[in-house]
């Protein structure tokens, strides 16, 4: 495998089983990433992408094939172990934020450091805050934000970490269309000039335009 990929699938399948019922959310997933790449993922409402991406963030687990990551084979992980990659190496951002409203803006962005129990880089958090234009907003609540400013709010806490893997679901699907183009080309930003690899699901192919390579998925079957 060549050492400039960050992961790789190898026909990664998901079957949910719910009673006697089984439902195949998953069927074949074969790709992989390159680090520093921006890579977006398109498909239908019901054809795997959530699913796919809980299984690249590590929260969910593969019930078939091969997950690689920096070519360490991460497939039947333990919980433990699982979580450790969520808090290193793997950020998500969503298209509902998830921001906690009781908190303020850096103290939103600290979080995942607080629940590590870790120290974070205040000037580091400055300099983010800079580059995503939220200075004057660090000591805001989410309540008091726009919806792009939710989202950079968002970007910065899973930056912060300076994850390898930068997983976002649909993370413009909430914002207007000038809004959506900031986000978008702060996650291309942060793929070219940060060196994090980006995968991108999203219904919009302009945003997907603007990866370096497109992806699509269909009843469950994505491949390159
Ligand atoms: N936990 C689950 N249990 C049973 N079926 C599920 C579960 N999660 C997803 N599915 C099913 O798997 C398919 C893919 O879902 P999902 O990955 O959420 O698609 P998408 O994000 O592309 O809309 C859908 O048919 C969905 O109903
Ligand atoms: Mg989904």
């Amino acid at each position: 495998m060549s050492e400039h990929k960050l992961i790789e699938l190898q026909q990664v399948g998901r079957v949910f089983r719910d009673g006697g019922v089984e439902v195949t959310a998953l069927r074949d997933a074969t790709f992989s990433l390159k680090k520093g790449e921006f890579v977006s993922l398109m498909g239908k409402s019901g054809s795997g992408k959530t699913t796919l991406l809980n299984i690249l963030s590590t929260l969910d687990a593969a019930t078939s094939g091969t997950y690689l990551f920096e070519e360490k084979d991460i497939t039947d992980l333990q919980e433990k172990d699982r979580l450790r990659y969520r808090r290193e190496k793997i950020a998500v951002i969503y298209q509902q934020f998830n921001l906690i409203p009781e908190l303020t803006v850096k103290e939103n962005i600290q979080l995942p450091f607080v629940i590590a129990n870790k120290k974070a880089d205040l000037e580091e958090i400055r300099q983010l805050a800079q580059w995503l234009g939220l200075s004057e907003r660090l000591d805001f609540f989410p309540a008091k934000l726009s919806g792009g400013e939710k989202q950079r709010v968002a970007i910065a806490r899973a930056l912060l970490m300076k994850p390898a893997l930068l997983l976002a679901d649909e993370p413009t699907g909430n914002l207007d269309s000038a809004n959506a183009k900031t986000v978008i080309e702060l996650l291309s930003d942060c793929a070219r000039q940060r060196g994090q690899t980006i995968l991108m699901v999203t219904h919009d192919a302009e945003a997907a335009g603007f990866a370096d390579r497109q992806l699509y998925i269909s009843d469950g079957v994505v491949g390159e």
